[in-house]
């Protein structure tokens, strides 16, 4: 009895031994699969992982991106699938034998699954996924003994790259490019690397000298890095002295003189219309009702008479000076349905719904300079011009106290609504190279007027950000050009772009070259989003706005942070914003002789590309800082003290 009971004992023991055992070993690689296909979504690609058939037969596999070998899978080469879901690492880590897995170009995302479980793993490849967050220190660690390929690029990494790759001697292909990795690269000591790309990431700092031998493009795209390969690394102190050589330069120009400042804010409240104003107009026009009806009633030139007007009469025509637009009549203006725009520096400007399209009227106090007959003849000049960055001028109305200019309306405003205007939330601000588009076709407005203008010293003479309106397309269109010949010497002085600049201020002249300092201001103004006017407005408080302005971007650091944080689009361009950067430089050179003319900038500007050349990186501009340097202590116009 007791012995059968012995016996019976014995046999439910090995029962459980061989229960168990079964368990553990049939536990086959094709179910560990199975298992790991469950937690992934989307695994229309993995259709034939079909239990009822062996993943390998010897080193053939029979599942669509197993790879096998003796039998066993070996490793998971799962490109291109458009899988989601969840990478199992627990239930991988089943496989015995798995030394390889590849994910490249699926929907995964979230953070990097936690692979150190897999700890005999020789190459992952996470490329072309969504994984994001931050990588946590030791995530390789403990893979030291065989891991050598890690490809992480075109990813959403953030943080610091993790110190554990350091540590695993055989790793020779690192790939973590397109990333948001930032902070300083660590300090590899492997030698002999096959692959490694930290290119466009969010790096920064002197790049190990470990590091040094390999090729530059490796590097690029992390506007923080320096050292061999790349540019040579400035000292902050240097790189400061360099922002304030860059400020000092531009805004020195700037201090001599006053920058008007334009409320773009476009009030919609007030809807006062043009009528009313008009009515005024006549009311202090202490003319009869009759005569004062005589006024409006507008001569219209015959289209015959190829823009001969009736000089003789008195004012108040509205006179068109194209021959290419549809006429109207004054009244049809002042009865449209009216909208204040905005009020510039010369008075204010409303909208007027007319039946063939929008028209802008601009009302002009100061414009008095010429006589009459000049001043028909300066606006049928202007009528003649065309030109596709120039806002044509399609009609006048001649007061003698004040003068109406007639334009189409821009739907877009003006360039600086988008720089400095609020935005309604998720409306992204100009992009790089909508920015460059738009300063290239400044440019050739510029040179345009310049060429069209022999005569006139300073052919655009209000260059701003406010006088730069975007068509449909954004395509920058010119606005108060050419205008210094009509408008009150004391009036222009006091609020016109050209008698801001440093030779106005200095000598009391403008020159050729003075536009294009007002173009150079503009560059700046484009690449930093930074509004120069506020800190000159009246002249008075001007030093202590214009050291806040210096601060606020000094207090970035000169890699990258200069530039615009709502300018999108920046990827690979860098060494082109900077070439921007130093040619407005050169145009806001304060002394007349050493600035650039118009020909130099117009086409130094044409030249620019979006995106940087294969061969010129980042680098090359980077080693050029010290031409800022130099030229910031020669110009010591400007003596502030920044604490930066
Ligand atoms: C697996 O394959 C067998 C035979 O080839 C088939 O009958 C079965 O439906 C398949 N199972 C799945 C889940 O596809
Ligand atoms: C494995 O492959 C060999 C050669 O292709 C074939 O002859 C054999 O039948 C296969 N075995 C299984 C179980 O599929
Ligand atoms: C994945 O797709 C890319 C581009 O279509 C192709 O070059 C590559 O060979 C594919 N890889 C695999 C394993 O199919
Ligand atoms: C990524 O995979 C998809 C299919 O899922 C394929 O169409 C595409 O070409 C692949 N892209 C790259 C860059 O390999
Ligand atoms: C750097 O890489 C580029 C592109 O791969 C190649 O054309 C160039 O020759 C390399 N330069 C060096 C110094 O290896």
């Amino acid at each position: 009895m007791a012995r059968n009971k012995a016996a019976y004992d014995h046999w439910l023991f090995v029962l459980c031994v061989l229960v168990f055992a079964m368990s553990s070993c049939y536990a086959t690689d094709a179910d560990t699969l199975i298992k790991f296909k469950n937690s992934l979504s989307d695994t229309s690609a993995l259709d034939n992982w079909n239990a009822s058939t062996n993943p390998c037969n010897a080193s053939q596999s029979n599942w669509a991106g197993v790879r096998c070998r003796d039998g066993s899978v070996f490793g998971l080469a799962l490109m291109n699938m458009s899988l989601a879901g969840l990478i199992d690492i627990d239930t991988l880590s089943e496989l015995p034998a798995l030394r390889t897995i590849s994910f490249i170009n699926n929907s995964f995302g979230g953070p990097l699954p936690s692979v150190k479980k897999l700890g005999s793993l020789l190459s992952l490849y996470f490329s072309e996924n969504h994984f994001s967050g931050d990588i946590p220190d030791d995530a390789f660690g403990g893979m030291g003994d065989s891991l050598k390929k890690v490809y992480l690029a075109k990813n959403a990494f953030t943080g610091k790259i993790p110190s554990s790759l350091v540590a695993l001697p055989k790793l020779s292909e690192l790939d973590l490019g397109d990333n948001q990795f930032s902070g300083r690269i660590p300090n590899f000591q492997q030698q002999g690397w096959k692959v490694m790309n930290l290119a466009n990431n969010r790096l920064e700092g002197r790049i190990p000298s470990s590091l040094r031998n390999l090729n530059a493009t490796e590097f690029t795209g992390n506007k923080g890095l320096c050292g061999p390969p790349l540019g040579k690394c400035k000292s902050s102190r240097k790189r400061v002295i360099l922002i304030i050589a860059i400020i000092v330069v531009s805004v020195a120009s700037l201090l001599c003189a006053l920058w008007t400042f334009i409320l773009i804010r476009g009030s919609r409240a007030r809807r006062a219309s043009l009528a009313q104003s008009a009515q005024e107009e006549k009311a202090q026009k202490k003319t009869t009702a009759e005569k004062t009806r005589g006024v409006l009633e507008v001569q219209l030139p015959d289209p015959e008479e190829d823009n001969e007007y009736k000089r003789e009469e008195k004012g108040g025509e509205l006179c068109f000076v194209r021959k290419d637009r549809e006429r109207f009549e004054v009244q049809e203006l002042l009865r449209a349905p009216a909208e204040v725009l905005g009020s510039g520096s010369f008075g204010s400007s409303y909208k007027a719904g007319l039946l063939s399209g929008s028209m802008v009227v601009k009302r002009f106090r100061d414009m008095n300079k010429v006589g009459k007959d000049d001043f028909y003849d300066h606006m049928t000049r202007l009528g003649r011009l065309s030109h596709p960055n120039l806002l044509p001028l399609v009609a006048f109305y001649y007061m003698k106290e004040e003068k109406l200019l007639v334009h189409d309306f821009v739907l877009n405003g003006s360039l600086a609504s988008h720089l400095h205007g609020k935005r309604a939330p998720g409306q992204p601000g100009l992009d790089w190279p909508t920015r460059l588009m738009i300063i290239k076709g400044v440019a050739r407005g510029i040179g345009y007027l310049y060429k069209e203008f022999p005569g006139l010293v300073v052919p655009h003479g209000h260059l701003k950000s406010s006088n730069v309106l975007l068509d449909h397309n954004l395509n920058p269109l010119l606005a108060e050009y050419a205008l210094i010949p009509v408008i009150n010497k004391d009036h222009a002085h006091k609020l016109m772009a050209a008698y801001k600049s440093p030779e106005f201020s200095q000598t009391g002249r403008t020159s050729k070259k003075t536009d294009v300092w007002s173009l150079g201001i503009l560059i700046f103004e484009m690449l930093t989003g930074k509004f120069p006017a506020n800190y000159l407005q009246q002249g008075r408080r001007a030093n202590a706005d214009l050291a806040s302005w210096v601060n606020s971007v000094v207090r970035e650091e000169w890699t990258g942070e200069v530039f615009d944080k709502d300018m999108k689009g920046t990827k690979n361009g860098e060494g082109e914003m900077l070439k921007l950067l130093r040619i407005g430089m050169c145009c806001c050179e304060s002394s007349v002789e050493g600035r650039w003319d118009w020909r130099e900038a117009v086409d130094k500007i044409n030249e620019l590309k979006e995106r940087d050349s294969e061969e010129e990186d980042y680098s090359s501009y980077a080693s050029d800082g010290d031409v800022y340097s130099s030229r910031a202590v020669t110009d010591d116009d400007f003596s502030f003290s920044v604490a930066a």
